[in-house]
């Protein structure tokens, strides 16, 4: 037998159910706030994400799906969104256009990290990805939209929020915090390795002797230019008045290089040790970093899976037909009826003359609201059997009023 791939699941049954219902109602919430349906391809030149999520970021060193292709290119399965998006945005010549575009987007990402629960290696994710505007008014945007799909599937999170500063500012900050961990004896061998690659990674080391030693370690924030302060200012000050609780986390980094000011994360208490269920920023630099014309842009995006988990569907309402012939002879006219009625409704049929109780079983268990069927009576008469199988109620009807029942 051929099993999934380890890190990868099947959406069936329950799972696809809640999967369709969930991107249902995050694309009509993205649609409100102004936000189009962009698909971008799986597979993208390594260089993409290399430029983007950034070399020293362990998706690039260690998680990607990446080959050479039978062309001999150099390709990689997407392990995130945004970059994608971007290349999009530019591939489309909106960054020389300018103006204000929006996307939200859905799908597989694929990241070879250790699978446990909460963590795959083949994913899915719902984000956006907003371009050319610069307010943090936009980073209060995205994160009202967040805090809004969150209420209306009923799910608890908490708001993390920093801000990264200008290039400048970190590079700045990124000299202080090496020279302090230069003078600070006693940081893991991972810790010591991304001092070098990316020092600023070292602040959200999961170690706890690591996380004692960071307490006097220099503050992002303290290093920010007026402007950067004023942002991020704007941002809480936005946030307060829709009364968005969230708590500043200095230490918030993320682990993808191309952010700038705003960074965020959304935290689930409730689902284990993965517990960042959406995570995002603002990447102004990032449309140039792939050659396009400098161009503002802030998003996130949201891991389906362990939303998933969150989310408590209604109990599934009855719903179509269920249309059965009790003998051979009915087969063809169940079938056309059958044809007929799915232009408006959910119409299920069995190819088989069966019994009325095996067919009503069938019926009752797929969920339909209506069961109807044709036996010898029924095709002498030119009628059809119907009960509702919400109230039992049960009627004869001639075929052709039938047909226009809706
Ligand atoms: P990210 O934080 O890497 O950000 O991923 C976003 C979310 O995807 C995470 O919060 C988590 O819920 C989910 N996720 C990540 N890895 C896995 C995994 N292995 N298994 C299951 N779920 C996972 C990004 O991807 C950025 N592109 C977000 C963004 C959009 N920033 C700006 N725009």
């Amino acid at each position: 037998m051929i099993n999934p791939l380890r890190g990868m699941r099947d959406l069936i049954d329950n799972d696809s159910e809640r999967y369709s219902y969930f991107i249902e109602h995050c694309s009509r919430i993205a649609k409100n706030y102004g936000f189009a349906f962009i698909e971008t391809p799986i597979l993208e030149e390594t260089a993409l994400f290399k430029r983007s999520v950034g070399e020293s970021s362990d998706i690039v060193n260690k998680e990607m799906y990446q080959f050479t292709d039978k062309g001999e290119h150099d390709v990689c399965m997407r392990p995130e969104g945004t970059a994608g998006v971007v290349r999009a945005f530019i591939s489309a010549k909106y960054d020389k256009i300018g103006g204000v575009k929006r996307f939200f987007y859905h799908g597989p990402m694929f990241r070879y990290e250790r699978p446990q629960k909460g963590r795959l290696r083949q994913f899915h994710q719902f984000g956006v990805e907003s371009f050319g505007e610069a307010s943090a008014m936009e980073d209060a945007n995205v994160i009202l939209m967040l805090v809004e799909i969150f209420d209306f599937f009923g799910i608890r999170t908490k708001l993390k929020l920093n801000s990264l500063g200008s290039n400048e500012s970190m590079r700045v900050y990124k000299e202080k915090l090496v020279n302090f961990l230069d003078a600070t004896p006693g940081f893991c061998a991972d810790c010591l390795t991304r001092k070098a690659t990316n020092p600023i990674r070292v602040l959200d080391c999961k170690d706890e002797h690591c996380q004692s030693l960071l307490k006097d370690a220099p503050v992002v924030l303290d290093f920010l230019s007026p402007t950067c302060k004023k942002d991020f200012e704007t941002l809480q000050s936005v946030l307060d008045s829709f009364q968005v609780h969230y708590e500043v986390d200095t230490k918030l980094v993320r682990g993808l290089d191309y952010y700038n000011n705003t960074a965020f994360e959304f935290i689930s208490e409730e689902i284990g040790a993965q517990s960042a269920i959406a995570g995002g920023g603002r990447y102004d630099r990032l449309v140039e970093f792939l050659d396009g014309k400098p161009t503002a842009g802030v998003g996130f995006a949201m891991g389906i899976e362990r939303l998933m988990e969150l989310i408590v569907m209604g109990e599934q309402k009855r719903e179509g037909y269920y249309l059965a012939a009790l003998c051979e002879a009915a087969l063809e006219s169940v079938f056309s009826l059958t044809i007929a009625k799915r232009k408006k409704h959910i119409t299920l049929t069995s190819y088989q003359a069966k019994s009325l109780k095996a067919h009503l079983k069938a019926a009752d268990k797929a969920l339909v609201k209506y069961f109807v069927c044709i036996g010898e009576d029924e095709l002498k008469n030119g009628t059809v059997w119907m009960k509702d199988l919400e109230t039992k109620e049960e009627q004869t009807l001639l075929i052709n009023n039938f047909k226009e029942k809706n």
